[in-house]
């Protein structure tokens, strides 16, 4: 029998670089755009809900603002829930001394040796010792130590050819600041780049996370709103959908029908995770068919049990029962499910045997935020944070439903 030499290439993971990123073309041109400002007067949020393409979409656009003349630095804020003033300084150093360790900087001059001859300026690497150390010897809070060390950065850089540094921060939501323990990390970054910025210092940041995160920097200082441009990353078109399918299989011993196409792309809502999930296992199931010669067709039914197990359900399964019956009202509203808290409380009179009140409704919505089913939006609104949630709960059994 003939041999399938080729492998399953599609990727539902987080953060994993899809076999091929669909569509993205205006958001692309947005960051283009954003990096022609001088002065910068705008930084950039890349927004949206869990797995649709933040993170690749981010590392996408790195390449492009590197041969744009740009320098990058970066982490992945996802441990960082719990960040000092201290630490986040540290982490900024930290990150920049990569790119900066191979610039030098002059820390004071030496008399020239022979007749006739000038002083000579003594230079050092801008390596983390030299930038954590010029850090510590200058008094002040965080954020004037951590200016110092940021302008001597630019001041070396100016004359050459690089046009500025991007500092990308991805899942920045957790930089959120803890007034409990006095510690504002996010405000010390946004302080500290507003600052940098009005002296015309190229220095950027794009920040990566969930759609609270604009929220939280506006919270934190309200400046932000204008000092921020928002890509909002939302699902795919129909066409990209489809490309995002078709492309990573070109050349494959067994293409997928023109109808197993149209109905991953509407099974997936054209979100990249669940396109990825899907894929990934009608591939599978093709190369299995395939192999053993059956005509192939795909299980939908099993799919769609596989994501409910594998992907809501242990979300699910932390819910309590009345957060569910909450969850399964919110998801009767209408198609984006945008709701507000006085809705869900009418809703509920009509749905519910025991109607959920408005205090009770307001902490229940308060938790379900903290748990990560539902956001609050720009408008105010609560939206339901994780894409295909409501169809999944529609297909559950809620107890305590008028008429069952
Ligand atoms: N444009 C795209 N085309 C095809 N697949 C994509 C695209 N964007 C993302 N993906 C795939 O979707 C999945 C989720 O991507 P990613 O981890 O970047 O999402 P995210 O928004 O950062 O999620 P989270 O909020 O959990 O951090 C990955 O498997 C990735 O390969
Ligand atoms: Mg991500």
């Amino acid at each position: 029998m003939e041999k399938v030499v080729f492998n399953n290439p599609f990727r539902p993971s987080s953060g994993h670089m899809p076999p091929y990123l669909a569509g993205r073309t205006i958001e692309t041109q947005q960051f283009r755009r954003i990096l022609q400002q001088s002065p910068i007067l705008k930084n950039l949020i890349i927004t949206g809900l869990r797995g649709v393409g933040k993170t690749v979409f981010l590392e996408s656009i790195k390449p492009i603002g590197v041969q744009e003349d740009w320098l990058w630095v970066g982490t992945d804020m996802s441990e960082s829930a719990s960040i000092t003033e201290e630490n986040m300084a540290l982490r900024l150093l930290t990150d920049l001394s990569i790119v900066t360790s191979n610039m030098t900087t002059v820390v004071g001059e030496e008399k020239g040796i022979g007749f006739g001859k000038g002083n000579e300026p003594i230079r050092r690497d801008m390596n983390f010792q030299f930038l954590n150390a010029l850090f510590n010897v200058t008094p002040g809070l965080v954020s004037d130590k951590l200016k110092v060390v940021l302008e001597r950065v630019w001041s070396e850089m100016k004359s050459g050819e690089k046009k500025g540094i991007i500092f990308a921060y991805d899942e920045a939501q957790n930089l959120c600041d803890h007034s409990e323990d006095r510690q504002y990390p996010l405000s010390l970054l946004l302080d500290v780049f507003q600052s940098l910025q009005r002296k015309e210092i190229p220095f950027m940041l794009v920040l990566t996370g969930l759609p609270t995160l604009f929220s939280e920097l506006v919270e934190a200082r309200t400046y932000t709103e204008r000092m921020f441009e928002i890509i909002t990353l939302g699902r795919l078109n129909s066409a990209d959908s489809r490309e995002a399918i078709q492309k990573p299989i070109q050349g494959c011993p067994f293409p997928f029908t023109e109808e197993s196409v149209s109905s991953i792309a509407g099974l997936s809502g054209g979100y990249p995770y669940f396109i990825q999930f899907i894929c990934r296992e009608v591939y599978d199931i093709f190369s299995q068919q395939y192999l053993l010669g059956h005509t192939m067709s795909v299980p939908f039914e099993a799919i769609i049990s596989k994501l409910d197990s594998e992907f809501f359900a242990p979300r699910w399964g932390k819910a309590t029962d009345r957060q569910r019956v909450l969850l399964y009202v919110i998801a009767q509203a209408d198609d984006d499910c945008e709701f507000t808290v006085q809705e869900v409380t009418e809703k509920s009179a009509t749905l519910l045997e025991e109607p959920f009140g408005s205090s009770n409704a307001n902490q229940m919505i308060a938790k379900l935020v903290d748990m990560g089913f539902v956001y609050r939006n720009r408008h105010g609104k609560y939206m339901l944070a994780v894409p295909l949630l409501k169809k999944y709960i529609l297909r559950q059994s809620i107890v305590g439903l008028k008429n069952k």
